[in-house]
């Protein structure tokens, strides 16, 4: 998709976004534009009450042969909240699509300030294209009847600054890296192995001229990551352990690693999954998909951080092979796990994967994981658990997303956590029964990193939609990303 900034009078969309709000007039430039074109027949739609501006209420009228306009309402206009722009605009998005007749979509670019909230021009744009971008996406790759598309994006501003443009760019890539992550998301499992996912990584790394090593089942062995190799072996696809670098052309700000999930499909292992549960777990590696958007949405920005994005990519399957329970682990770091349940994969190639970002010496290390069914029971399908071992970089992320638009909410990690992961035989087992199952995950990941800044973001719940919601259409998310982006930028 190509992202334009544009003046009102240069739109070539033939459906335009103008937003109103339901107790203050509109006076945008374009909206005056629009108004005008329509020979003030907007205005009097407005004036009789066909639309009052309620939010998300929306109200189309078509001016000439070329040009619709989609008003979306924004409600009160001191009431109006990030989140809630967002959803406005993810929606007027998805409704827009419908109507484009030339694959060509306009939004106007504004600024808010209200009683709970506000943002200038260069947020708006910060927070308008991925929103935006969020309700026109479509995988359609498998459909004989492709749905419609939209090509390209204007991004409407008349008083068009350095700022905006920077924010427009931001945006612009933030977008890119969801809808990356969401196809990848998307492929089927049979398709998307540890192999293709590791020659995605390959191919990032040529376009971005980024470090890479990937792994192969040999050169993991001799990394001594048995814990990883155990929940992979099970499946006829080889696990493959990925390690991207950015590094930028100056001394580098600060050093991240971000780790992803990356279980390509979880059948459960031997603890097979009900088949209602199964459905929906080629979204497994969502983690991995994610922190491989990111990277390249940091390279493209010029960054000033330096980012490693590492995954530890594997099947968990059923078969004679497979990994089982009472099996005991040695995980990278020297430490035991005795297999308790085969379905609780996801911490143990976890485990090694933060074990290995030990040597990376990063001031901070980030996991984003499909790792429990319990943050669902907690928090639903709109909140991602967040949980960590530094609270000024949890406060710092929680701050950000909210800023972003994504819904957090921290989870404790306790040590009193321990006696449910106790074992007989070995360091510690890998599950410790239904309660607190978020935060008992957590803590097992605790053992693996020697980070003092270590944050996990659970995102089982919010990761994959099974229906839609408000902001986003059925299927992948791309959860955090616009959160993880602006807190690595910021
Ligand atoms: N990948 C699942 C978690 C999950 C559940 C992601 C639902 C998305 C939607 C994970 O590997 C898993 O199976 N966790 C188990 C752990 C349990 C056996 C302690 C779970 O939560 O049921
Ligand atoms: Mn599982
Ligand atoms: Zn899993």
């Amino acid at each position: 998709m190509k992202f334009q900034t544009k003046t009102s009078k240069e739109i070539t969309s033939d459906t335009v976004i103008s937003f109103i709000y339901e107790d203050k007039e509109n006076k945008s430039p374009l909206f005056e534009y629009l108004n005008e074109l329509s020979n003030n027949e907007i205005k009097k739609q407005l004036k009789l009450g066909i639309i009052k501006g309620k939010y998300l209420e929306t109200f189309k009228i078509a001016i000439n042969e070329n040009l619709k306009v989609l008003l979306m309402g924004l409600g009160k206009s001191k009431e109006l909240t990030r989140k809630k722009f967002s959803i406005a605009v993810s929606s007027a998005a998805r409704s827009a699509k419908t109507i484009s007749l030339n694959n060509s979509i306009a939004i106007e670019l504004i600024d808010y300030s209200g009683e709970k909230d506000s943002f200038d021009k260069k947020e708006s744009a910060i927070i308008t294209i991925p929103a935006a971008r969020i309700g026109l996406y479509n995988f359609d790759k498998y459909l004989s009847n492709k749905k419609p598309s939209i090509e390209t994006l204007e991004i409407i501003e008349d008083e068009l600054t350095q700022d905006i443009e920077k924010g427009a760019e931001i945006g612009a890539y933030i977008s890119y890296a969801m809808n990356y992550a969401k196809d990848l998301v998307n492929e089927q499992a049979q398709v998307a192995t540890p192999e293709y996912i590791a020659n995605k990584a390959v191919e990032i790394a040529k376009e971005n001229n980024l470090e890479i090593k990937v792994f192969n089942k040999k050169e993991i062995e001799e990394m001594n990551m048995n814990a990883f190799l155990a929940v992979g072996q099970g499946s006829i696809n080889e696990p493959k352990f990925i390690h991207l670098t950015y590094k930028p052309n100056t001394t580098p700000r600060k050093k991240v690693a971000l780790v992803g999930k990356g279980i390509t499909f979880d059948a459960g292992g031997m603890n097979i999954k009900p088949a209602t549960s199964m459905l929906t777990m080629k979204s497994d590696m969502t983690g991995a998909a994610s922190v491989l958007g990111i990277i390249q949405a940091i390279a493209k920005l010029n960054s000033d951080i330096e980012l490693h994005v590492v995954s530890a990519l594997c099947e968990n399957m059923t078969s004679g092979k497979a990994y089982k329970q009472g099996d005991v682990l040695k995980a990278m770091n020297g430490k035991t796990i005795e297999v308790d349940n085969t379905d609780a994969e996801g911490r143990i190639t976890l485990a090694d994967a933060l074990s290995y970002c030990d040597r990376l010496n990063a001031d901070e290390v980030i996991d984003i994981a499909t790792l429990t069914g319990a943050v669902i029971v907690s928090l639903g399908h709109n909140i991602t658990g967040v949980m960590g071992n530094n609270q000024e970089q949890i406060d710092k992320f929680l701050n950000i997303s909210k800023k972003y638009c994504e819904n957090t909410w921290q989870m404790p990690i306790l040590d009193e956590l321990k006696d449910n992961l106790k074992s007989e035989i070995a360091d510690m087992k890998n599950t410790g029964g239904r309660n607190a199952g978020t935060s008992t995950a957590a803590w097992f990941l605790s053992n693996f990193t020697k980070s003092k800044s270590w944050m996990h973001l659970d995102i089982a719940g919010t990761a994959y939609l099974e229906k839609s919601n408000k902001e986003t259409p059925f299927g992948p998310t791309g959860v955090m990303i616009r959160s993880l982006i602006n807190y690595l930028i910021n």
